[in-house]
């Protein structure tokens, strides 16, 4: 659908090609001539009629345009011909090369001298410039002054919330045509592919905070159309904290580091949020979720995205249905546990945009297919909820979710900075096809995002940026402001104009047109009724859960209200919960040695009965992924007098299933086996905690199990393995290392531990085929006890 009335990047039409240069008075008369001429052909304004009244509206005329004389009507200037190494050659018509990709900007240095900034060959890049060897610096030194003060403004303001994030490039392909739905690009037909760039972050930390932080995760996705950018900017969770953007700075402010002390940090646990959350009962159903091990994930690659407000789908006809997006992770959804969280925040705070980046760097791309659930404004009438309320999910047992593509991550970008930091998301940024609701988050998002760029990104020509320029082509009237980087040709800045052909001119039809949504109401500042309904789908994500799963929320609960100073507000917070389920409210209680209060009051005493009061796709378990374990991380631990060999066909084993197998020692460098050759530690119970692993293998050797039971930092490494629920294959002898750390092969309820494998008669590939499944059952939490006795 591109519009574009002369497709001649490599050979202008006869009349566009450039003059050659003659005598400069007739030339500019021809000119003169030649622009008198295409006005003409403008009698009048001929689409003006149409910006009046309803079917003009619906039916917008594409603007006129002709085709100039010749090629100087349209030019800046006559002298555009004269090129050189600099100007280079006038424009290609119709062309906007800053849509080029991104190797337009790419900078090798590679065989090259330094340089300032205007291109000037540097030649001492050790010592400025001084009056003598021990003299003064003198203020003539045009190089140490650029080369400082470019340094003095490296730094430009972090996003006001989600600073702290990574991304990467990829594509996202189509599985089959939906044109019966909507005319957005990436789904005009089965196998297109259209880039996209995708950033996930939390939400409350600054930009040096940890990526462990219990928080929700953004999942935004830029697709770089073939009709503009569509920016999905999504989370991990289906749903928010709030119903209206006028609460937005409000939970931000509640939930950021508290004004006075600025404490703490990338963290909920604190009175401020606490006192808002207790405030505000619509914030349940998503605290259920923030609470739940949704909140610490242990891959990026391992969680769900969401659009979480309900959208339109428009198709060529003009028909609409409603669509909810949904991400699903082709690895499972997984999460690590809260101890390991905390602990994984001092090993390595970088821990999930390392875990991308690596992932990225061994060619084991992630991918996430892509889900719509759609459903038509009868139906959603019908709902015992509202699909403008963004507190709410449409459960999947309700209308199911229907997978129409997959996208996957395959390229890291060149620069953190340049890309990661100063990509721009928006909820605005959408292309035909693709249409708002009015739900009352995303209609306030649809202002804030490019608003808060206007100062984080330094003026309004940001879209301009290489990461941030769509691949589709961009032509208006938009003039200067901070940073232009694009060099307009011509003197017509306005529509609608003769003197540029009309040019750029209106699409019509085939532009962005907004759904013809009809409207009649009063104008006021309030709610729906069924928006009042706040306890509902708590009930409902919270019974859906495993045991584990609901263990950890009321852990959770725990932690965040005993980090509450202020007894009041857990107290108020306990008489929330009270109205989601007695069960969780009494636990918390218990946990907070408090009593049981009454419940918060109900603003909507009787809401309306749910269709689903069990919903199995809320649990993280309903996603277990491929079954494989490419990526996973497995410390094999190692000392003197171990049985090399068993190890070593572990390790093998491992690594062609795709995971990423280290040897763990006391120190660097090479470990005896008892027979066979030396072993090379890869990294050491101090550089190499328990935490930065998904599972661990014991070694056989009387002597290194004897060594190891010795060693404090091994057996704690045990231990923690177990207590965090993962994967633990002990080999032959090796159970000794389970029995002094406490560890029993059988679960609570007296049942066997299938994440406890114990090598005793079997061969090595009897037991690396079943450690591999194990570990790709990721975490084995009937393990768990309160207190643990481990
Ligand atoms: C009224 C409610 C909201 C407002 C006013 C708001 C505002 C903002 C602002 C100002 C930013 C920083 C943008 C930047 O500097 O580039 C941001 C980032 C972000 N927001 Fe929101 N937000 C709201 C709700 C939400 C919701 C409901 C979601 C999820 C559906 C969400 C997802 C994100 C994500 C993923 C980012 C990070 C984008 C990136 O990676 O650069 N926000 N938001």
């Amino acid at each position: 659908m591109a519009i574009k009335r002369s497709s001649s990047k490599s050979t202008p039409p006869a009349s566009r090609q450039p003059k050659k240069p003659i005598s400069g008075a007739s030339r500019v008369a021809e000119k003169m001539a030649d622009t008198d001429s295409l006005a003409r052909a403008f009698p009048s304004n001929a689409i003006k009629a149409a910006e009046y009244g309803r079917n003009g509206a619906l039916n917008p005329p594409q603007g006129q345009s002709e085709e100039a004389p010749s090629n100087d009507v349209s030019a800046s200037t006559l002298a555009e011909a004269n090129s050189n190494d600099k100007t280079g050659n006038p424009a290609d018509a119709g062309e906007n090369p800053n849509n080029a990709p991104l190797e337009k900007v790419r900078v090798d240095s590679a065989g090259r001298a330094l340089t300032t900034n205007q291109g000037v060959a540097i030649a001492d890049n050790q010592n400025s410039l001084k009056a003598g060897l021990r003299g003064p610096t003198l203020l003539e030194d045009f190089i140490l002054r650029e080369k400082i003060t470019h340094f003095d403004h490296e730094r430009i303001p972090e996003r006001v919330v989600h600073a702290r994030g990574s991304a990467a490039h990829g594509y996202f392909e189509c599985h089959e045509a939906l044109t019966d739905l909507t005319m957005a690009a990436p789904f005009a037909e089965a196998g297109k592919r259209t880039p996209v760039f995708v950033r996930f972050s939390t939400v409350a930390g600054e930009r040096g905070s940890t990526d462990l932080a219990r928080d929700v995760r953004g999942f935004a996705v830029k697709l770089y159309t073939d009709q503009g950018n569509w920016d999905l900017v999504g989370n991990n969770m289906p749903i928010f904290f709030i119903q209206d953007a006028m609460k937005f700075p409000d939970l931000i402010h509640a939930v950021k580091p508290e004004p006075h002390n600025a404490l703490p940090q990338a963290a909920s646990a604190h009175d401020t949020f606490w006192d808002f959350a207790s405030l505000m009962p619509e914030i349940t159903h998503m605290l259920m979720w923030v609470m739940s091990d949704r909140a610490i994930p242990r891959s990026y690659r391992m969680m769900q995205g969401f659009g979480v407000h309900t959208f339109r789908l428009v198709n060529a006809q003009g028909e609409s249905v409603f669509v909810k997006f949904h991400w699903n992770p082709t690895a499972g959804t997984h999460s690590v546990v809260w101890d390991e969280a905390v602990k994984i925040s001092g090993a390595d705070s970088d821990f999930h945009r390392r875990d991308l980046w690596e992932a990225i760097e061994a060619g084991a791309y992630p991918e996430w297919e892509l889900g719509l659930q759609i459903f038509t404004e009868q139906q959603a009438e019908k709902f015992s909820f509202d699909v403008l309320d963004p507190t709410k999910i449409v459960p999947e047992e309700l209308v199911p979710v229907r997978t129409v593509g997959k996208m996957v991550l395959n390229r890291n970008p060149d620069n953190f900075f340049a890309e990661t930091e100063q990509v721009a998301f928006c909820t605005q940024h959408v292309v035909p096809g693709i249409d708002f609701s009015n739900d009352p988050l995303l209609q306030g998002r649809n202002f804030s995002y490019h608003d808060t760029q206007l100062s984080r990104l330094g003026g309004p020509n940001f879209h301009q940026l290489p990461i941030n320029a769509s691949i589709a082509q961009v032509h208006n009237n938009q003039r200067d402001a901070m940073h232009q980087q694009a060099i307009p040709r011509g003197r017509v800045a306005y529509e609608p104009n003769s003197l540029g052909g009309g040019c750029p001119f209106q699409a019509g039809k085939m532009g962005f047109m907004s759904f013809p949504e009809p409207l009649r109401d009063d104008k006021l500042r309030g709610k729906p009724e069924k928006f009042a309904d706040h306890y509902t789908q708590a009930t409902l994500f919270y019974n859906s859960q495993t045991p584990a799963e609901q263990n950890h929320i009321v852990d959770a609960f725990r932690f965040e209200l005993t980090k509450v100073q202020t007894p009041a507000i857990r107290a108020r917070m306990v008489a929330g919960l009270m109205n989601v389920d007695n069960g969780l409210a009494s636990r918390v209680a218990q946990g907070l040695g408090i009593g049981l209060p009454e419940p918060l009051p109900r603003v909507l005493a009787k809401p309306p009965k749910p269709e689903v009061t069990r919903s199995p796709a809320l649990s993280l378990t309903a996603r277990p992924g491929d079954g494989s374990i490419r990526t996973r991380c497995v410390a094999l631990l190692v000392a003197d007098g171990m049985d090399g060999a068993a190890s070593q066909a572990i390790h093998d084993a491992l690594t062609a299933q795709g995971a990423v197998a280290k040897y763990i020692a006391h120190r660097l460098g090479s470990v005896r086996p008892a027979a066979g050759e030396a072993i090379e530690a890869d990294a050491t119970l101090e550089t190499a905690p328990p935490v930065l692993f998904d599972a661990v293998v014991l070694p056989s050797g009387q002597a290194a199990i004897n060594a190891l039971l010795k060693n404090g930092a091994a057996m704690n490494f045990v231990k923690e393995q177990y207590q965090h629920c993962k994967p633990i294959l002990a080999l032959k002898g090796a159970n000794a290392l389970l029995a002094a750390a406490g560890i029993t092969p059988r679960w609570p309820d007296g049942s066997a531990d299938p994440g406890l494998l114990v090598v005793s008669g079997q061969d090595d590939a009897t037991a690396a085929k079943a450690f591999v499944k194990a570990i790709a059952g990721h975490r084995y939490f009937a393990r768990q006890m309160d207190p643990s006795p481990v």
